[in-house]
C-alpha cells in the first residue's frame, strides 16, 4: 500500500507564503523529494493538498484501507479541528504530523494541536525536510510491525 501525504490548508502557496518562514520551496517541490524519498523504502505516494476540512478527512478515511501510514501537515486545521482528530483516532497505520516550522516558537494559538494525541511522530522545525523525515519514519514503523 502507498503512503498517503496529506496537507492541509494554505499550503498550495508554498514558495511563495511568508519564505521568512515556510522557505522558497514550492509543494511541487516537496512532493517530488517526498516520492525519492519513499522511493528508497519501496513505498509509493499519495500527495495530496487541500484547503477544505471535508476534503482532509474524507483522505483520512480512506488511509485506513488504503494507506500503508500517513504524513499529515494539517496546516491550521491542527490547531481546531476535532474532525481531522477523530478520523485520525480511527487509524490503526502509522501516523506522522510535520509542521515545517517550529510552532513552538509562535503565536501561542500554534502551540495547541488536536493531532499529536494521535501521531505517531510529531516533527517541527526542521523546513520542508521533515516530509522526508516522516517518510522515513513511517517506513521505520512498518520495520518494526513486520519483523
Ligand atoms: C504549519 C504551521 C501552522 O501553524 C500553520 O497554520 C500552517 C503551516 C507549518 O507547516 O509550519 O499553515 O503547519
Amino acid at each position: 500500500l502507498p503512503i498517503f501525504v496529506l496537507n492541509g490548508p494554505n499550503l498550495n502557496t508554498l514558495g511563495t507564503r511568508k519564505p521568512e518562514i515556510y522557505g522558497h520551496t514550492t509543494l511541487a517541490d516537496v512532493e517530488a523529494n517526498v516520492r525519492v524519498k519513499a522511493s528508497e523504502f519501496g513505498l509509493d505516494v499519495v500527495f495530496e493538498q487541500s484547503n477544505y476540512e471535508g476534503q482532509i478527512v474524507e483522505w483520512i478515511q480512506r488511509a485506513r484501507t488504503e494507506a500503508c501510514g500517513i504524513v499529515i501537515n494539517p496546516a491550521a486545521l491542527t490547531h481546531y479541528s476535532i474532525a481531522v482528530h477523530d478520523a485520525l483516532e480511527m487509524c490503526e497505520i502509522p501516523i506522522v504530523e510535520v509542521h515545517i516550522s517550529n510552532v513552538h516558537q509562535r503565536e501561542s494559538f500554534r502551540h495547541v494541536s488536536f493531532v499529536s494525541p494521535q501521531a505517531t511522530a510529531v516533527i517541527a522545525g526542521a523546513g520542508v525536510l521533515g516530509y522526508e523525515l516522516g517518510v522515513q519514519v513511517v517506513a521505520n514503523e512498518l520495520n518494526k510491525t513486520s519483523s
